[in-house]
């Protein structure tokens, strides 16, 4: 059942798929017997909802084995049991990517459940602060900066012993927009993220050597609890003016941002790194 399952993953988007009856995935198995990532690993931070939940599951689908992670233990069951009811191969373990001990409790799950890794996809990032980028605590400096840039370098120095054993690793980034299109009161945070930028340029000059592709990807506004939340109303304001002159007229959601997170990770994708990609209805970008 489970590889059956696995067999039939792109026609799902979110939380349809378990409403679509056996026999129809059964119908759709030969357009997707081309598991690209089958028996690789792959592990995921702040995977447990949003953006980061949506990459988890279309690694899964594409046949990847995939270790879920975030801050609340509740957070992680619910997660690992939703795609292991869809037959995924996944498992999960509280990382707060801002901590060294839940970092190499990951490392030490990813290897012992499925004997090496070979994505990382960076996901976990925070916004704690909506105002003046000059009044801006320095605790708060230091919050932004520990788990939206220094995490994923942490992490990755942590999981490239066991990464560079393997052929064809990668590492994906998640940064924004707001990268290239400030957006105004979220200055530290769009600092944090224009500075994923230079991460993935450095890392991939830093990795090439090795094999291990680094690339990133820059989100426009997704519909997710992040995106939409209360602290994001900045945001939202913006947003029917840049839609309307710019955009494709509709919201981002998850599962945008997944297929191309996958292709990345992808044997497709082996001649490409240090690439920044935006996946926001229109790209800023000249
Ligand atoms: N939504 C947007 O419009 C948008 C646009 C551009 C970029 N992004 C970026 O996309 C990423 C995900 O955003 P999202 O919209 O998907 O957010 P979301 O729906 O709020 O999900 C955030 C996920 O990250 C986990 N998380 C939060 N802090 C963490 C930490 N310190 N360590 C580990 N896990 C953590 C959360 O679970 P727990 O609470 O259990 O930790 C949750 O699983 C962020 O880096 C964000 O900057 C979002």
């Amino acid at each position: 059942m489970a590889a059956i399952l696995r067999s039939v993953p792109r026609v799902f988007r979110g939380y349809q798929c378990a409403s679509v009856p056996l026999s129809a995935r059964m119908f759709q198995k030969g357009a997707d017997e081309k598991c690209t990532l089958a028996n690789k690993v792959a592990v995921v931070t702040g995977s447990t909802k949003g953006i980061g939940f949506a990459i988890a599951r279309r690694l899964a689908q594409d046949g990847a084995h995939v270790v879920i992670s975030s801050r609340k233990q509740q957070n992680v069951d619910c997660a690992v049991a939703t795609l292991k009811e869809e037959g995924l191969s996944v498992t999960g373990t509280v990382c707060h990517v801002g901590k060294a001990e839940d970092r190499q409790h990951l490392v030490t799950t990813a290897l012992e459940h499925f004997g090496g890794v070979d994505f990382l996809v960076c996901v976990a990032g925070v916004n704690p602060f909506v105002g003046s980028t000059l009044g801006t605590s320095e605790q708060i400096w230091d919050k932004i900066l520990d788990v939206n840039v220094k995490s994923p370098a942490l992490l990755l120095s942590q999981l490239l012993p066991h990464m560079e054993k393997r052929a064809g690793s990668s590492v994906v980034l998640v940064s924004s927009v707001v990268s290239y299109l400030p957006m105004p009161k979220l200055g530290v945070y769009n600092t944090s993220k224009t500075a994923l930028l230079g991460l993935c340029k450095s890392l991939a000059v830093e990795l090439a050597p090795k094999g291990i592709r680094v690339n990133c990807i820059a989100p426009g506004i997704i519909r997710t609890d992040f995106g939409l939340g209360e602290k994001e109303k900045a945001m939202m304001d913006m947003l029917p003016d840049m839609n309307k002159i710019y955009g494709l007229q509709r919201l981002g959601e998850p599962e945008d941002c997944a297929g191309i997170v996958s292709f990345l990770c992808s044997s497709d994708a082996s001649y490409i790194t240090g690439e920044n990609i935006t996946v926001a209805g229109f790209s800023p970008r000249v």
